[in-house]
């Protein structure tokens, strides 16, 4: 059902505080995440050998030892159990739990739920969202999400639900026609979506000159698999050159919890010319966090937990949906998916 030799975003940076013992759930696996005095991230499987208390519930104790909240077993980040204070103290060999490879990059922990090595090369290159990019960047957002990961993936790779489910700020009725172009590079997936002279969206006016004038639109939206997804969008002179305007580009993380929930990680940037110098960078910045925040909390998660929820009342009745012209990208990054799912699973049997 999942990817497993693959990094996974776990939660934003500034979520895991030093001292903190955070659970997360993924590919439905109770995790607990923490800090080494090093600074370095650290995860293990949030379940006691004991008597299957979380571990999240404990201490994290000076020397990177995890306390269970329970009866005080200590494990280490390696996930060897180092102290039982009861009895004669003797520790089973069967006394320990999973360790998982994680990582910090592009201010998002990273967690590798698969049994090959680690491979820190294979982190998704987010690197607009460091702090030192040089990038003004939007809020670092999240929201859990009652789908599966894949329908949440569909909604992103095929934005022409925009005018209708979006319109008046990110969406219009101007972006309903375009010309679609899916390209696929490896296990990499693009859907480019350009739009000739057309009235902007409220989104991408604002962020280029707030005039309401005509516009030509570059919309590109890229996926990676498991289900890393960038989109790269914004509006230009009609006729001119893209280098002359501006738009915004959004990160979209989308983590399997478990089959039927989503940890939605995201978070933006504007890119190109800044056209209102006087502009309080500030309240762009807001104003930017909280549009996005709405069209995707408000717009997009309501309509895709119905679309869940339909098809898991009425499996027989939805096991063929009607194919637009518009779902080439969304099944195209299915088909690379199930492929490379069906690989894993034929290698590790
Ligand atoms: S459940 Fe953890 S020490 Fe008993
Ligand atoms: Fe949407």
């Amino acid at each position: 059902m999942y990817l497993r030799n693959a990094w996974y975003a776990a939660m934003w940076s500034e979520t895991l505080g030093a001292g903190k013992l955070v659970p997360r759930t993924i590919l439905d696996e109770p995790l607990v995440f923490f800090r080494k005095t090093s600074g370095e991230v650290a995860a293990l499987t949030d379940l006691c050998p004991h008597k299957f208390a979380p571990l999240h519930l404990g201490k994290l104790l000076p020397g990177d030892r995890v306390q269970c909240g329970y009866h005080g077993l200590e494990f280490v980040p390696s996930g060897e159990c180092v102290r039982n204070p009861h009895g004669s103290e003797r520790i089973s060999p069967n006394c320990k739990v999973r360790s998982y490879s994680a990582i910090e990059r592009h201010s998002m922990v990273w967690i590798w739920m698969g049994s090959a090595p680690a491979d820190p090369s294979l982190v998704p290159d987010y690197s607009f969202m460091n702090d030192d990019s040089g990038y003004d960047i939007t809020r670092r957002d999240f929201l859990r999400i009652n789908a599966n990961y894949r329908l949440v993936a569909d909604n992103l790779m095929d934005l022409s639900h925009s005018p209708y489910l979006h319109d008046g700020v990110i969406g219009g009725p101007d972006t309903i026609k375009a010309e679609i172009r899916v390209e696929q590079e490896g296990n990499t997936v693009k859907v480019h979506r350009p739009k000739q002279n057309v009235r902007p969206t409220g989104l991408l006016d604002r962020v280029y000159r707030k005039d309401g004038a005509r516009v030509d639109i570059w919309s590109t939206i890229r996926w990676a698999a498991p289900c890393y997804i960038l989109n790269d969008t914004g509006a230009y002179p009609p006729g001119g050159e893209r280098s002359d305007g501006a738009g915004v580009l959004g990160a979209h993380l989308l983590t399997p919890e478990t089959e039927d929930t989503t940890l939605y990680h995201f978070a933006a940037a504007r890119t190109g010319t800044l056209f209102d110098k006087d502009e309080d960078q500030i309240a762009f910045r807001q104003w930017l966090s909280d549009a996005r925040r709405h069209a995707f909390a408000n717009q997009d998660e309501p309509i895709i937990e119905a679309q869940y929820q339909m098809r898991k009342t009425y499996p027989a009745a939805t096991t063929k949906p009607v194919l637009l012209e518009t779902d080439a990208g969304p099944v195209r990054c299915n088909r690379i998916l199930d492929e490379m799912i069906l690989k894993e699973k034929l290698l590790s049997s």
